[in-house]
Formats: structure tokens, sequence, C-alpha cells
């Protein structure tokens, strides 16, 4: 379902580079689509490496994906003419770094289609900066976890609030049932954690305390 979703927004005929494929079933599945014309599934560790070798093999794709052993964005080489990045089920921490240390990679024609677990807010941050608005935004649950889906794109200098960059500004303007059930939950959650850092014993570092507080007003402002 979370591979679906990442799937249904990579254009038709784009050249894909998969980075973190692990077992390389998105470019496989979208190949025998015929969704795409090309694809680079990129692997930093080399037991996935040789498990997306194997499902490209099985699948009489390997002419047109190619499966490399790359530290993120050095999976794409200039002759890929890639049009569309997906980097999906990792921290959003994570994503941001493979985006910032790979930059010299970008041509800032590409689409990025980005599956964060968790770390949403930074990764965000790090579009902004670097000049790439939000085109859609998409939450879906599955197996009790949020998943998050974005899509952007470099469009020139963009804009975004605090509170935009910490909920997501369409998933903010949408507010759609997973969305506020999402933070319905963790408001409690927050509630909860503010209630044991109020009772426990030892002191706390203030700002960690400012921090929650400060979220538990945004979620409240959100839903109320
Ligand atoms: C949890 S898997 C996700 C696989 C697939 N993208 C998905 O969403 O189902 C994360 C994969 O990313 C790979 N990975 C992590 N950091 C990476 C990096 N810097 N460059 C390439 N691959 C990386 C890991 O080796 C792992 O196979």
């Amino acid at each position: 379902m979370r591979l679906e979703r990442v799937a249904a927004h990579v254009p038709a005929g784009a050249r894909l580079a998969d980075i973190g494929s692990d077992h390389g079933y998105l470019p496989v599945a979208l190949m025998r689509r015929g969704v795409i014309a090309a694809a680079v599934a990129g692997e930093v560790a080399l037991t996935p490496f040789h498990a997306a070798e194997r499902t490209v093999c099985e699948s009489g794709q390997d002419l047109r994906i190619s499966v490399r052993l790359a530290n993120g964005l050095a999976a794409i080489e200039p002759g890929d003419g890639i049009t569309a990045i997906s980097i999906c089920g990792m921290g959003g921490e994570t994503i941001r770094d493979i985006l910032d240390s790979g930059k010299a990679r970008l041509t800032g024609q590409e689409r990025l289609i980005l599956q964060p677990n968790g770390g949403e807010q930074p990764l965000r941050q790090w579009l902004m900066e670097n000049g790439y608005r939000i085109l859609f935004e998409e939450l879906l649950r599955e197996n009790r976890f949020d998943y998050e889906i974005i899509v952007a794109e470099r469009t020139g200098p963009v804009v975004y609030t605090v509170e935009q960059l910490y909920f997501g500004p369409l998933q903010m303007q949408a507010r759609s049932p997973a969305f506020l059930a999402k933070w319905q939950r963790l408001l409690r959650h927050k509630q909860r954690t503010l209630t044991h850092f109020a009772r426990a014993r030892q002191a706390l570092p203030e700002e960690k305390v400012q921090d929650i507080a400060r979220q538990v007003r945004w979620i409240s402002e959100l839903l109320a």
C-alpha cells in the first residue's frame, strides 16, 4: 500500500532513480506496468544491493534498470537523464542528508518523491531552503504506522511558516480524516510526555520542555 501510493506519484515516462531501493520492488513494478522508461536502483548496503540485483534479473528488466552499489545520489550518473528520484522508507533526516550531500548530482529538473518515516519537519525545511515547492502530500496509515509522502519540484524561492513545516503545508489545508486522527494521537502522546516531565524528579533541560510545550500548543490550535 505504501509503495503503491509512492508509485502513483511517479510521472509516466519518467527515468527514475530509486535511492535506498532495498529489494528493488518499486522500479521493477513500475517498469512492468510500463510507467517508466528507465531506472537506477541505488543501494548503499551489500545485502539489499544483491536482493535488488536478483529482483531486477528475475524480472528480465536488467537492460532498462541499472542496480548500483552507491551512497545516496552517487548512484546517479550524468548520462542517466534522471527525471524523478524516489527516496523512501528512511527517516526524514536521512533523506535530507542524502539530498544535501548529493546536491551536485541534482539538475533541479527532477521530481522528488519522498516517503520519510518521521523527521518530516527537517526534510521540509531542506526543501524550502533549496527552492523546492511541495506539490503533493499524502498521509497513510498501515500496520499502525503513519507514513507521509512528500512530492516536490524545484521552482525557485518558496516560504513556509514554522507550522507549515511542522504539519505539512498542503495537509494543513486539506485536513483529511487521517491527518486529524494522526495529530489527535500525537497530541495525547505529547500531553502525556509533558505530564511525565512535570512529575520527574530530576531537572530536565528547559529547552526540551519548551519545545514539547510549543508543539502541544500548535497541535491544539490546529485541532481547535
Ligand atoms: C527500510 S529500507 C526501504 C526500502 C524501500 N525504499 C522501501 O521504501 O520499501 C531503506 C534502505 O535504504 C538503504 N539506504 C540507507 N541509506 C542509504 C544511502 N545513503 N544510500 C543508499 N541507500 C541507503 C538501506 O540500505 C535500506 O536498504
